[in-house]
């Protein structure tokens, strides 16, 4: 068996360790119908997230955690395979999959390294997996690697900005300044916290894309609705109304 990267191992430990915090959201979110998207829940009239036409679609979710994505993706009748670094999401996401009759492939494993053959989808989608945990050295090549020439990728992240502006403490909403440098930011490891997250700017997410056979369609960045609420402390519904707080990069492999 090829040894997982030092971020991989880390990243699992974390994410084995938070899946019980995320068993309510993912609950709710399997249980809606129209999809919700990010820290805010944003509608999909408001992001496009998912093509309009995915009957019949191949689709894969890279780092799905507890599938919901997934789950609406197969019931606009994809065929959907979703991927995720953690075995006890993936607990979550399979009790999920038989309380609401719904059956696709679930595989325990790195989305950097995904064991299917080239050119097996249509369609490739990540909101916080590994758009955020894995290596997008790796695993933006892999996602070209595994789409047929005119597939899209779609993946949520953190704004470069919102990164820029958090304070580093645990729990502390992001502030009006600029709290590290821009440049040089890929790697981030929050003090205190045993995760490692990645971070691009704006220019380095779009050279990589086009390195990657990619086209770039789309930079959305996020605003919350009117009554948005959040339960995660790191930005305010004050600041996310003045800058984007989160942002949707949209891509198609030439
Ligand atoms: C925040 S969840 C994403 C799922 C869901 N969209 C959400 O926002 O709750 C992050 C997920 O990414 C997964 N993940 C982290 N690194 C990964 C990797 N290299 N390959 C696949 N999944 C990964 C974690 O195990 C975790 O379940």
């Amino acid at each position: 068996m090829t040894e997982l990267p030092e971020h991989v191992v880390r990243n699992r430990a974390l994410w084995d360790d938070w899946a019980r915090k995320y068993v309510a959201s993912g609950e709710r979110r399997w249980a809606r119908g129209e999809p919700v998207w990010g820290i805010f829940s944003v509608p999909e009239s408001d992001v496009g997230m998912l093509p309009d036409d995915l009957a019949g679609k191949d689709a894969i979710e890279l780092g799905c955690g507890t599938a919901y994505i997934s789950a609406w993706m197969a019931r606009r009748g994809a065929h959907v395979v979703g991927i995720d670094n953690s075995e006890a999401q993936l607990a979550t996401a399979r009790r999920l999959q038989r309380e609401h009759a719904l059956d696709f492939p679930l595989l325990h494993g790195n989305a950097e390294t995904v064991p299917y053959p080239d050119a097996s989808f249509d369609f490739a989608i990540s909101e916080y997996g590994a758009s955020l945990w894995a290596d997008p050295e790796r695993w933006v090549p892999e996602a070209a690697r595994l789409l047929r020439p005119g597939g899209q990728l779609v993946f949520l992240v953190n704004s470069f900005l919102l990164t820029l502006c958090m304070p580093a403490e645990d729990g502390v909403a992001a502030t009006d300044r600029l709290l590290r440098p821009a440049f040089g930011m890929y790697r981030v490891e929050w003090p205190g916290d045993p995760g490692v997250e990645f971070h691009l700017s704006h220019g380095d997410w779009i050279r990589l894309l086009r390195r990657s056979e990619f086209e770039v369609e789309d930079l959305i960045e996020i605003r919350p609705p009117a009554e948005a609420s959040t339960r995660y402390p790191f930005v305010t519904l004050e600041w996310a109304r003045q800058w984007p707080c989160e942002e949707v990069w949209k891509a198609r492999k030439r």
